[in-house]
């Protein structure tokens, strides 16, 4: 049999040694990704039988899908395990299971343009440009607001921005959680500042991508779910439960998605998912990253670290104690070091890789 793989038609065996070689690169590649916090102690095999199946999860996870090889039951356990993280009664929540950050970092501020299709959009420039991006690609008016040294957003800038634009509603994309820093808006200050400005119709969207699974397993987090003001959240699922695939998860108020249209059956109605097809495996992951794990011991429900935040907790972890992190590199024979913003790790090649931390010291 032959299959045709770039310009010219591969035999199986060929096939088989490029896949082979992508996967010692990947296996490789794997081992230097200090910096980049992707937890990768997770273990989905018992899930495989699953990709000999066309699953899709078109439609709201909320509604009977006539697309009936679907895991929407499981997304609707994942939106409600994640409300409660992010301080939601799973009753008052809808989201669903997305490609990652980004995606919900577009369902959000695509809901708020439904509510307020003449908006001023602001957020910082520490924010992550998948912002940036989604803001454009709505055609949405925007104003870039200062940063802080720390990364959180310079907070006069912002009120003299959204005092001078008084006239119309405001959204402020917050950060929980910069790339580079971890800085994490304070979002009861952004709700007095539109309050002081008597800025009634305004919406909060939370770019969790990086902290939205690191604050709920922390002692005394900064305010960052809907308890401190956010109208939505949009949280990575590659990064501190890990996944072999992006995901993530975006979740908004059913009041909020109501008022911007969205309520009612019609696939690709306003406010329904910004992509047409859906996630169908991740559900399943997340359910299953709960269980223990091969890597290491997640402990029980009900003991200290149980569920997400165990994984997530182990990540937290190594990102507090960089040295923690750099002996576990070391135990698995590669040497690693930490200095200001940026990791060093040597491979036994000699060869240096350099990766960006993100800056846990917020979350310290
Ligand atoms: C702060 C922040 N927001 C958004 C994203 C984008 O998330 P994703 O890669 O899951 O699309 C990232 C990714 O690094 C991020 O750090």
């Amino acid at each position: 049999m032959t299959a045709t793989l770039g310009p010219t038609a591969l035999s199986e065996p060929e096939i088989q040694a490029r896949l082979d070689e992508l996967m010692d690169e990947v296996k490789s590649a794997s081992q230097m990704q200090v910096g980049y916090p992707t937890n990768q102690t997770y273990e989905y095999k018992g899930l495989s039988s699953f990709l000999d199946y066309s699953i899709n999860n078109v439609g709201d996870p909320f509604h009977e899908s006539n697309y009936r090889s679907n895991t929407h039951a499981f997304e609707r356990e994942v939106i409600a395990h994640f409300a409660g993280l992010m301080r939601i009664r799973p009753e008052d929540a809808w989201g669903y299971v997305t490609s990652g950050g980004t995606e919900g970092n577009m369902y959000g501020p695509y809901l708020a343009r439904e509510l307020f299709p003449n908006a001023m959009f602001y957020f910082s420039e520490e924010t992550h440009y998948s912002v940036l991006k989604n803001v454009r690609v709505l055609n949405a008016r925007y104003i870039m607001i200062k940063r802080q040294d720390d990364g959180e957003i310079d907070y006069d800038d912002l009120h003299e921005m959204i005092r001078v634009n008084r006239d119309v509603p405001a959204v402020i994309m917050a950060n929980v959680g910069t790339t580079m820093r971890g800085a994490v808006d304070n979002i009861p200050r952004l709700r007095d500042i539109l309050t002081d400005l008597a800025v009634t119709n305004s919406y909060i969207h939370a770019d969790a991508a990086l902290s939205g699974m690191i604050l709920p397993f922390v002692d005394d987090p900064q305010p960052f779910g809907f308890d401190a003001g956010i109208d939505s959240v949009s949280v990575s699922g590659h990064k501190m439960i890990g996944a072999p695939l992006p995901c993530g998860v975006v979740l908004t108020k059913k009041t909020a998605r109501r008022a911007g249209g969205a309520g009612h059956r019609v696939r690709g109605s306003a406010g329904h998912h910004v992509v047409g097809v859906a996630e169908c495996l991740h559900p399943a992951f997340a359910v299953a990253s709960v269980r223990p794990q091969r890597r290491r011991r997640i402990p029980p429900a009900g003991e200290k670290g149980a569920g997400h935040g165990g994984v997530c907790g182990g990540t937290v972890q190594r990102t507090r104690h960089p040295g923690v992190a750099a002996q576990e590199f070391r135990h698995g024979g590669v040497s690693a070091s930490r200095a200001g913003g940026v990791s060093e790790v040597a491979d036994g090649s000699g060869g240096r890789h350099h990766a960006h931390h993100h800056d846990a010291a917020r979350h310290a």
